[in-house]
């Protein structure tokens, strides 16, 4: 189980911004994971053998961020076996739409797991990402519980603090 890591790939260094999200919450529950820049359109090549490299090396999950015609994610999931998980980006005048549809609508038997536009969705691909390893992984499912746990709390927190100001 030591060398298994998530990929996190995207399509031009102008979507690392909205992908950081992602590897900060990987970072945060203690995942190995590894960022490249790799186009499913400008570099496609290179995207496949980074595929191949990246499971022969541990990659047991992959997420795949792009915008415009978003083709990163479906083509990740054409070449593995591995899961994959689509983050539609906002790069251009139809604010992520594009992306997003592009990002979903795969053709069946080839999944793309596809989050919401932007930097929410990429943080919730790293969330998703754990908990799939967690599913092997006991004591990274026992970090993903307890940080569940820790933003319920601040909920309620939030709320007590609400009831109170109400009451003055
Ligand atoms: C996509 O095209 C990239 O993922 C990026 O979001 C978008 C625009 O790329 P740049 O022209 O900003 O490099 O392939």
């Amino acid at each position: 189980m030591d060398n298994v890591f998530v990929a996190i790939l995207m399509g031009s260094e102008n979507d690392l911004p909205i992908m950081q999200g992602a590897a900060d919450v990987l970072a945060s529950l203690g995942v190995k994971f590894e960022m490249k820049v790799t186009s499913a359109h400008r570099t496609p090549a290179a995207t496949q053998q980074y595929l191949a490299d990246a499971v022969s090396r541990g990659c047991d999950v992959f997420i795949a961020g792009a915008g415009l015609a978003a083709h990163l994610a479906g083509a990740v999931a054409a070449h593995s076996l591995k899961p994959v998980i689509g983050v539609p980006i906002d790069a251009g005048p139809l604010q992520g739409m594009d992306s997003l549809l592009s990002t979903v609508q795969m053709p069946a038997g080839i999944p793309v797991a596809t989050v919401a536009i932007g930097k929410t969705g990429a943080k919730n691909a790293g969330y998703l990402a754990a908990q799939i390893l967690a599913l092997k992984d006991p004591e990274l499912a026992q970090r993903v519980k307890a940080e569940r746990e820790q933003k319920a709390e601040s909920v309620q927190a939030q709320d007590r603090a609400l009831q109170e100001s109400l009451k003055s």
